[in-house]
Order: C-alpha cells, then sequence, then structure tokens
C-alpha cells in the first residue's frame, strides 16, 4: 500500500521520498516500480528526515499497534516543531488520541489518517478519511485530495474531525465493510444451499443486482468470484470455510457497546466470522444436531426478488446503524462530524464504496441534522417497501434451517427502532423485583421508584426515589 500511494503521490506531480526499515526493498521499489519517476530514497530515517523541506510531513504505513509508536518515537527526536506526522494505518482511535497527545508537548502535528481501497485504491485513488490536528490540514489537503478518488469530480477525503475522528470513522467504515460482506455470504448461502442455484447462476444474479440499486464494489466482486474457476474448476467451492478478521470490525462492536448503541448487524457479522472459524466444531456438532429437512418448495424467482430487496433494506439498517454510532461518538468526543461528507468519502475509492452511498449523502446534505438516517423520506420509503421482502427471506431460512444472522438482525432492529412500545416495562419489573433497581412509571418520567414485590420483609408500598 506504501508503494502503490507513492505511485500515486508521483503521479499527482509530488516529490516523495521513500523509507523502509528493510533498505533492500526501498533499493528495489527505486529500480522497479518507481524507476523513471521523481521518487527518492533513504536508508535511514535520519537521511528521509534530511530531504525533506519544512513543514516537513511524514505519512506512515506501518502495521497497526506498537510498530507505530516505535516509529513515532524514533521520529520524535528527529522532527521539528510544525512538523507533520501521518499515520495511513489501521490505528485504534484512542490510540491516535493519545499519540496526538504525546507529538503535541513538541508541536509535532499528528493526523490519523483512515485509507481505503487496498492495493488498487492507493495506487489509483483511495478514500482518505483524515482527523487530528487541524493545523496540519492546510499543508496535507492538496496532496491528499489530489491522490484521492473522485465522485463527480469532487475528492473521496475530506477534514473528519479532531483527535482520533478519522480512525474512527475508517474503523466504523470497516465495521460496516463486515456487514455487507455478511449480508452478501448469507444471500450467498441462500442461493447455494437453499435454492440449490450453481456458481455461474448466482453469478449471474449477482451481476444483475449489482445494475441497480446494490450497485457495489463488494457485489462486483463477489459476481467475479462466484464465477471464477482454475485449472480444477470453481475455485470458491475450494476455499476453506473459515473466516479471518484483523480486528477493526471487533472494535467497532466494542465502540457499539461503549458507547450504547444498538449496531447489531456488525455485532452479528463479527460474531458470524468467529463461528465459522469454529471449523471442526461445526463439523461434529453437524453429526449430531440435526435441522428441519426441508427442501425451498415456493418460487424460486420471486424469492431471489426478495433477497435482493432483504440485501437492499438490510444495508440501509446496518449504515443507518454505523452513522448511529458515529452521532453517538462525535457526541461524547465534540467532534464536529459532517455526516454528509462522511458518505462522500466512502462514495468512491473504498471497500464499501457504492451508488447508495450517493443517497446518504444526500440525505444528509438535505438535513444536516438528520437523527436517523431511516428517518429520511428516501430511506423510510425504501424500508416501507422492503420490509416485507426482509421477512419472507428471513422466514424461508429459518424454514429450511439456514442461519442469517445479519439479515434477521436487521429486520428485529427495525421492528425494535419502529416499536413505540417494547416489553422492558417487564425487564425493569424483574430488575426491580430481585435486585430494587427502580424503575419509571409511565407519565412520571424521572422519578424512579421500587416496589416490594413479595410483600417479604418489608412494606409493600412504591417508594419514590429522586432521579
Ligand atoms: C480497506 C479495508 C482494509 C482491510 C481490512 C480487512 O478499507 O481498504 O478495510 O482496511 O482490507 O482491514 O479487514 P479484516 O482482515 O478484518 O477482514
Amino acid at each position: 500500500m506504501g508503494q502503490n500511494l507513492i505511485l500515486n503521490m508521483n503521479d499527482h506531480g509530488f516529490v516523495v521520498c521513500a523509507y523502509n526499515r528493510t533498505t533492500d526493498k526501498v533499493k528495489s521499489f527505486l529500480e522497479n516500480e518507481a524507476k523513471g519517476t521523481k521518487v527518492v530514497g533513504a536508508s535511514s530515517l535520519e537521511e528521509m528526515v534530511g530531504k525533506l523541506k519544512k513543514p516537513r510531513i511524514v505519512m506512515l504505513l506501518v502495521k497497526a499497534g506498537r510498530a507505530v509508536d516505535g516509529v513515532i518515537n524514533s521520529l520524535f527526536d528527529l522532527l521539528s516543531p510544525g512538523d507533520i506526522i501521518v499515520d495511513g494505518g489501521n490505528s485504534e482511535y484512542r490510540d491516535t488520541e493519545r499519540r496526538g497527545k504525546y507529538l503535541a508537548c513538541k508541536d509535532i502535528l499528528f493526523v490519523g489518517c483512515g485509507v481505503s481501497g487496498g492495493e488498487e485504491g492507493a495506487r489509483y485513488g483511495p478514500s482518505l478519511m483524515p482527523g487530528g490536528d487541524q493545523e496540519a490540514w492546510p499543508h496535507v489537503k492538496t496532496i491528499f485530495q489530489a491522490i484521492s478518488a473522485k465522485v463527480n469530480g469532487e475528492p473521496c477525503c475530506n477534514w473528519v474531525g479532531a483527535d482520533g475522528a478519522g480512525h474512527f470513522v475508517k474503523m466504523v467504515h470497516n465495521g460496516i465493510e463486515y456487514g455487507d460482506m455478511q449480508l452478501i455470504c448469507e444471500a450467498y448461502h441462500l442461493m447455494r444451499d437453499g435454492l440449490e442455484l450453481n456458481n455461474d447462476e448466482m453469478s449471474d444474479i449477482v451481476a444483475e443486482w449489482n445494475n441497480g440499486e446494490l450497485d457495489s464494489f463488494l457485489v462486483e466482486i463477489t459476481s467475479n468470484i462466484l464465477k471464477f474457476k482454475d485449472q480444477e474448476g470453481y475455485l470458491l467451492d475450494r476455499i476453506r470455510d473459515t473466516a479471518g478478521q484483523k480486528g477493526t470490525g471487533k472494535w467497532t462492536g466494542i465502540a457499539a457497546l461503549d458507547y450504547g448503541v444498538p449496531v447489531t448487524l456488525i455485532g452479528e457479522s463479527v460474531f458470524a466470522r468467529y463461528l465459522s472459524a469454529l471449523k471442526d466444531e461445526r463439523m461434529e456438532a453437524g453429526s449430531v444436531l440435526h435441522g428441519p429437512n426441508t427442501k425451498y418448495e415456493g418460487n424460486k424467482k420471486e424469492l431471489l426478488e426478495h433477497l435482493r430487496k432483504a440485501l437492499y433494506a438490510s444495508k440501509i439498517i446496518s449504515y443507518a446503524q454505523g452513522f448511529m454510532l458515529l452521532r453517538e461518538a462525535a457526541k461524547s468526543n465534540n467532534w464536529n462530524l459532517n455526516y454528509g461528507s462522511i458518505a462522500l468519502m466512502w462514495r468512491g475509492g473504498c471497500i464499501i464504496r457504492s451508488v447508495f452511498l450517493g443517497k446518504i449523502k444526500l440525505a444528509f446534505d438535505e438535513n444536516p441534522n438528520l437523527t436517523n438516517l431511516l428517518l429520511d423520506d428516501f430511506f423510510a420509503n425504501v424500508m416501507s417497501n422492503c420490509q416485507a421482502s426482509v421477512r419472507q427471506v428471513v422466514t424461508a431460512a429459518v424454514y429450511l434451517g439456514l442461519p442469517t444472522p445479519a439479515l434477521s438482525s436487521a429486520l428485529a432492529f427495525y421492528d425494535g427502532f419502529r416499536a413505540a412500545r417494547l416489553p422492558a416495562n417487564l425487564l425493569q419489573a424483574q430488575r426491580d423485583y430481585f435486585g430494587a433497581h427502580t424503575y419509571e412509571i409511565l407519565g412520571a418520567e424521572g422519578k424512579f421508584v421500587h416496589t416490594n414485590w413479595t410483600g417479604q420483609g418489608g412494606s409493600v408500598s412504591a417508594s419514590t426515589y429522586d432521579a
């Protein structure tokens, strides 16, 4: 990714100095990929810093975690006040905040920048999500907006916010990426094992989906993956069904729990990866635990259309949840997030890029104070049109014994979110019953009361507690 970003910057007329602690890599890069460009190299951090104009801009593409601290510590003595360090890795946003504070004691500016789009994106136009010291933005803006992806001429890069805001937004991007991928996998599972379609048929259907509302990078590559063949046949069929992960989806789930936001679809997507990883246990359980012995007997074509609509609706739920998390984190951290601008940053260049993000941008542009994406007229209408399809698909999956945790959680969230009355009154009563945790009476909110539910060992009347 680092090499490709350098080449991308070079294409846009910026002179870049490449450094890697394995100096042979720099040498080989200069002699091969960067041959004939203006890229220069350095064989030590000192040499690299010495070659940069002031204020120096040093961009790190280092594995998230300790390695980032290591490089920052080494740079600390070499850089001067006003110089800028940009961390372009998938760092944890609290780490970014901490690093920013550490560098601030020497007036070194720190930018935590989410970079998405993989190697291809890095080379020809990634989505960039920079946050941190805003003073650094005028210095990096021209470079970042030049190298980023563009949608209708607008760069998929803008200033996100203070501290770890850039990395937080990238983390939520990745969480949404987990959700999108899981939804597509559930659709594949249903088509493969429920409707018994072959890979070419599925590839065609998914390609068709990509011509409409679901038009996105992940849907496009899925169609290609489904039909990909090598000498031994379809490659997909020989890939072990255990998902890996590097942690950003898990961090999104942790942040959701920390901020108290029901980001259920991403949570289920992370758990689905964990469940998939239990391959040996699943194989054993499969020989002991039985499900329904049913085949789908309905109209396949109709179910496929429901599936398309269910994917779209569930995707909307997932993005609504992601933006709910952004809003809550922004409130807690005093970040002034621009949700329309975030939607534009994700509209092109990144892994979750899709036509649909253009609609999200429109919704937030029209109403920057929109509290929930589902309350936007366009999305509320889509949900009304598609909710019955989610029910059809989830019902079919339940009937067939196929797991659809993401699709099911989307539906559960939808029904929960639109419910004026949930059964949490009983939950409060239970809490009060066994632990005197108190509850509020409808119409007298703010006053917390306790009841002695069994009449034993005390008064049976409700006592009142001020909130
Ligand atoms: C991106 C990707 C990138 C990476 C993920 C993969 O935006 O370019 O999100 O960051 O591919 O980290 O994550 P997992 O290994 O956790 O699936």
